[in-house]
């Protein structure tokens, strides 16, 4: 893929992440009636690089041709959400997928199930129509939401386990699902307290 074939393959993908994000934007000073209380900590998102595309590409054993990154990857825009609770999470996916001109391509739900290693997070695959002079086109959109005690744990296990083989894998293992638990106990009783004060 040539860098100009990359400039035009990701245009439409951040039309596509701009009108994800301004939606979220408006959920996030409407769901609450006290403007105090909003839902989303932060946002992140990003286009994901065309090294990354190609690499990606290569790892699945297809070309690094734009078709092949468009029909192949669906998360070439990437928008990460933080809630402060699952509370928040339910409440915000809730009304994403109550948009009616949004289609779910994808969800995976590891919160209610969290992966083996501990990782929870709620990840949404939305396709967000974009519409041209002749016609419209569903474009994929993957948005994570994560509580900021997900958020933390996922990036520490990102830095410490990804690429780099742990020195002592069993232990780090046991030690990243036990603290996964630890911080899901300690955000629970954050949200009771929450609720007392609201
Ligand atoms: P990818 O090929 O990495 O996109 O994974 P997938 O297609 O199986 O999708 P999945 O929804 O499981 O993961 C998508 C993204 O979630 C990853 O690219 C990471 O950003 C994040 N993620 C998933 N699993 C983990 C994990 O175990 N640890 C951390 N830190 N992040 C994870
Ligand atoms: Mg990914």
């Amino acid at each position: 893929m040539t860098d100009e074939q990359y400039y035009t393959l990701i245009h439409p993908y951040e039309d596509a992440m701009e009108m994800i994000l301004t939606r979220l934007g408006v959920l996030n000073h409407t769901t609450y009636e006290n403007e105090d209380l909003q839902p989303i900590h932060s946002i992140t998102s990003r286009i994901k690089e065309k090294n990354s595309i190609e690499n990606k590409l290569k790892k699945k054993n297809a070309s690094t041709s734009v078709h092949d990154a468009k029909t192949l990857l669906q998360d070439i825009a990437g928008v990460r959400v933080i809630c402060f609770f699952e509370r928040d999470i339910r409440h915000l996916a809730g009304c994403l997928k109550k948009q009616s001109d949004l289609i779910i391509i994808k969800e995976k739900d590891y919160i209610a199930t969290p992966k083996p290693n501990g990782y929870r997070s709620y990840h949404l695959i939305t396709g967000v129509p974009i519409y041209y002079t002749d016609g419209m086109e569903y474009y994929p959109v993957e948005i994570q939401f994560r509580t900021i005690s997900m958020d933390f744990w996922a990036a520490m296990e990102h830095r410490i386990c990804y690429k780099n083989q742990p020195f002592n894998e069993i232990e780090m293992k046991s030690a990243f699902l036990q603290y996964s638990e630890i911080l899901d106990k300690m955000e629970k009783s954050f949200e009771v307290y929450s609720e007392n004060s609201i």
